[in-house]
């Protein structure tokens, strides 16, 4: 399978990223372009990528309807008033899961998310969990209606997903030497978390990848 030659056109398709303007969400967004999506909702922190990936965007293909959905995913209510304000859209055919922060992010050691979780787990995982709870129903709508309509949650780990075996959100709740893991487990979680939605929700399709 080259993706280049290989992945289908995605007309009238509606697409949400997490993490689109940097980085591996952003050149997959970049791809997803080339296959003629009907709009792409992305988010990030940064607003300046987020207008020149837009310029770059308008140039590459210009029929592409991108959206910008700023959001600070150290921070739970961030996201939420993000998607409840900028997604509008009725439908949704795909969900990427690809924002993240690694165990060598500076920032990542010793420091809590603004509500209070270990950072890995509470922008790998607990950030993500909203942004599927909030877009969850739309998912499931776009999925009931029509057979055909091919709904997917793409959700990106690491290998290092296999160095944990338990998330504890309480231990989560404080920063102590025995969390050097967080990152095993931030990426562990999102592992078993897409295999629960694929066990419940059977008309969405959950895919797990490593990128690297
Ligand atoms: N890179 C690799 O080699 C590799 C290998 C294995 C797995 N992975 C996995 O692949 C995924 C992508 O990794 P990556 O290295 O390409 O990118 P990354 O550096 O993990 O993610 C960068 C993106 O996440 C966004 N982001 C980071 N912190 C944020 C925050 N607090 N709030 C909102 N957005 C935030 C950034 O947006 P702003 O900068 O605009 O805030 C940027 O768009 C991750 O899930 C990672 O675990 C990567």
């Amino acid at each position: 399978f080259t993706p280049s030659t290989d992945a289908p056109k995605l007309l009238g398709r509606i697409i949400f990223i997490t993490g689109g303007t940097s980085a591996t969400g952003h050149s997959t967004l970049l791809h997803l372009c080339t296959l003629s999506p009907a709009e792409i909702y992305f988010s990030g922190r940064s607003h300046a990528a987020a207008t020149a990936l837009i310029a770059r965007v308008a140039a590459l293909a210009p029929s592409v309807v991108l959206h910008f959905v700023q959001m600070d995913m150290t921070d739970l209510s961030s996201i939420k008033t993000a998607i409840t304000t900028k997604f509008r859209n009725i439908r949704l055919h795909l969900l990427i899961c690809c924002a993240g922060i690694n165990a060598k992010d500076t920032l990542a050691i010793n420091s809590l998310t603004k509500n209070g979780y270990e950072r890995n787990l509470g922008v790998n995982h607990l950030a993500h969990a909203l942004v599927l709870k909030l877009l969850l129903p739309t998912l499931l709508r776009t999925a009931a209606s029509r057979p055909s309509a091919d709904v997917r949650v793409v959700v990106l780990t690491c290998p290092q997903f296999r160095n944990a075996s338990t998330v504890s959100l309480a231990k989560a709740r404080s920063i102590t030497a025995e969390y050097a893991n967080s990152y095993a487990e931030s990426r562990f979680a999102a592992v078993v978390y897409n295999c629960a939605l694929a066990v419940r929700c059977r008309k969405i399709t959950a895919v797990t990848v490593l990128p690297g």
